[in-house]
């Protein structure tokens, strides 16, 4: 019915409101993660699709449970026959084993129902909610963005407003899993729905699919999911992280990490790392030192090309010097220049020079990476002899590392490549970012070797052309 009910969706509609909907095992899954449901249920499914997460619920929970009441709520029309016929079939079964099920049908924008009753200050009654909301940047002159802020809620995606409306409205000690994209967890957007989180919730449970387009397979969704169990209004103790392959849950794993290896405190954004790996790799001297302790510095790459189009050329002219784009590095070498689509020379003046650093090594890290790479951290170095210009530009597709935005020394730059183009790095970034991007505050709140490690591994390294297993190995050794 899913597979029917979503191919007869809208291909824009599907995308404008998120209409992905859960296959069974992860609902039955999402399921088996609360606790032991217990009498008087009041459920909350918001975007119910064709009610998948609700039904699921009620399976699980007759007979123990007596009396369940749902509230679902679908803007969807296509969609909306398909619930009631599944919610009334089983209210129907239901009966027949001595349970009592009631639901609602609330065929309205959820977010403007629950701020309408957040606002009349109705009392936050349900004991639990199970939800895969839709996601969706929200732009911010937006009716949904207006309605959002009139109770506090700043944020950026359908998805994450959900689950702010969805917490507000839990009572007391009431649970909540969700299946959402775990771009949440880092990145300064979030950051205000993190703490807000944080303060009134506590994680009981994160689960992670290995591949990142197995939680939707049908649906051909992209985004990394992950599924969150909550609880309102309760201590928060030790979090439960469980992997699996794919839907199938066949590879299931589990285990019991302490939730400060997890939640990371305000002066990390409150960053939620998902620690996959069986051993927390952080324990290692490779990730003792923050930036500023190896004397580092990170930022975005300044050059940002169209603000200084006019002084931008594919031929040197004298007064320019190198204007570097990722296209200019193929395999870890540079070339310069190139024939690429992009500019390859910046004329130095008094407006440009305050985009430009000094001729000298740097390490830089690619910010995008394509969807199918390997790695999400790809880092390259800049050899200042391999390069013409007393200057160089930095375009902004690029993280720097500098030191006081000046060149860092030559085994650094190198040592600091290779640990960045480790498998064990990019682990341990994927522990806490879901997305491709990699922002300089990602790099900033990663830790790193020494000083005295790092110029080690560059002096021993760095004339040499290494594999991807080679450049494991060199880092495996200091683990
Ligand atoms: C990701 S789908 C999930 C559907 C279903 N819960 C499931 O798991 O299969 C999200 C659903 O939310 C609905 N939706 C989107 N925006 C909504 C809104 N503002 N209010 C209520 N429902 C909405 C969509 O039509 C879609 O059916």
């Amino acid at each position: 019915m899913r597979i029917e009910a979503s191919s007869r969706l809208h291909p824009t509609r599907k995308s404008a409101l998120g209409q992905f909907m859960t296959p069974n095992s992860i609902a039955e899954f999402m399921v088996s993660l609360f606790d032991k449901l217990y009498n008087n249920i009041r459920l909350l499914d918001a975007g119910a699709g064709i009610g998948s997460l609700a039904l699921a619920f009620l399976d699980k929970s007759f007979p123990n449970a007596s009396s369940i009441h749902i509230d679902a709520w679908e803007v969807e029309q296509i969609l909306l026959p398909y619930l009631k016929s599944n919610l009334i079939h089983y209210q129907k079964e239901a009966m027949h084993k001595g349970s009592l099920v009631q639901f609602n049908i609330h065929d309205d924008d959820f977010i403007e129902s629950a701020v309408l009753s957040l606002v009349a200050k109705r009392n936050s009654h349900y004991t639990h909610c199970i939800i895969n909301p839709p996601y969706k940047k929200i732009s911010s002159d937006s009716k949904h963005r207006f309605l959002l802020r009139k109770i506090g809620i700043e944020t950026v995606n359908l998805y994450t407003a959900f689950l702010a409306l969805c917490i507000l409205l839990l009572q007391s000690k009431g649970q909540m899993v969700a299946i959402v994209p775990r771009s949440f967890c880092n990145g300064t957007y979030y950051k205000p729905f993190r703490r807000f989180l944080l303060e009134t919730c506590c994680i009981s449970h994160i689960h992670v699919f290995g591949s990142r387009k197995k939680a939707f397979k049908d649906e051909g969704v992209l985004q990394e999911n992950i599924i969150i169990k909550l609880i309102k209004n309760h201590p928060q103790s030790k979090i439960r992280i469980s992997t699996s392959h794919d839907d199938s849950l066949s590879d299931y794993n589990v285990r019991e990490i302490e939730a400060n290896e997890v939640i990371m405190q305000k002066e990390f954004d409150f960053f939620i790392h998902i620690p996959t790996e069986p051993k927390p790799v952080t324990n290692s001297p490779l990730f003792e030192n923050i930036l500023s302790q190896i004397s580092l510095g990170v930022s975005t790459g300044p050059v940002v090309d169209f603000r200084v189009k006019k002084y931008c050329s594919n031929k040197p002219n004298g007064k320019s010097v190198p204007l570097l784009y990722p296209q200019h590095f193929s395999n870890g070498e540079l070339t310069h220049p190139k024939e690429i689509k992009k500019p390859s020379w910046i004329t130095v003046n008094a407006e440009t020079i305050k985009w430009l650093m000094p001729k000298g090594f740097y390490t830089l890290v690619k910010r995008f990476s394509a969807k199918e790479e390997k790695r999400r951290i790809v880092a390259y170095v800049v050899n200042p002899h391999e390069l013409a210009g007393d200057y160089f530009g930095f375009e902004n597709h690029f993280n720097v590392f500098h030191v006081n935005k000046h060149e860092i020394d030559e085994n650094m730059a190198y040592g600091l490549a290779l640990f960045l183009n480790s498998s064990l790095v990019d682990n341990y970034f994927r522990t806490f970012s879901g997305h491709t991007q990699v922002n300089a505050n990602d790099l900033r709140l990663i830790k790193y070797p020494s000083k005295r490690l790092l110029m080690e591994l560059g002096r021993k390294y760095k004339h040499k052309k290494l594999t991807q297993s080679q450049i494991d190995q060199a880092i495996s050794q200091h683990e």
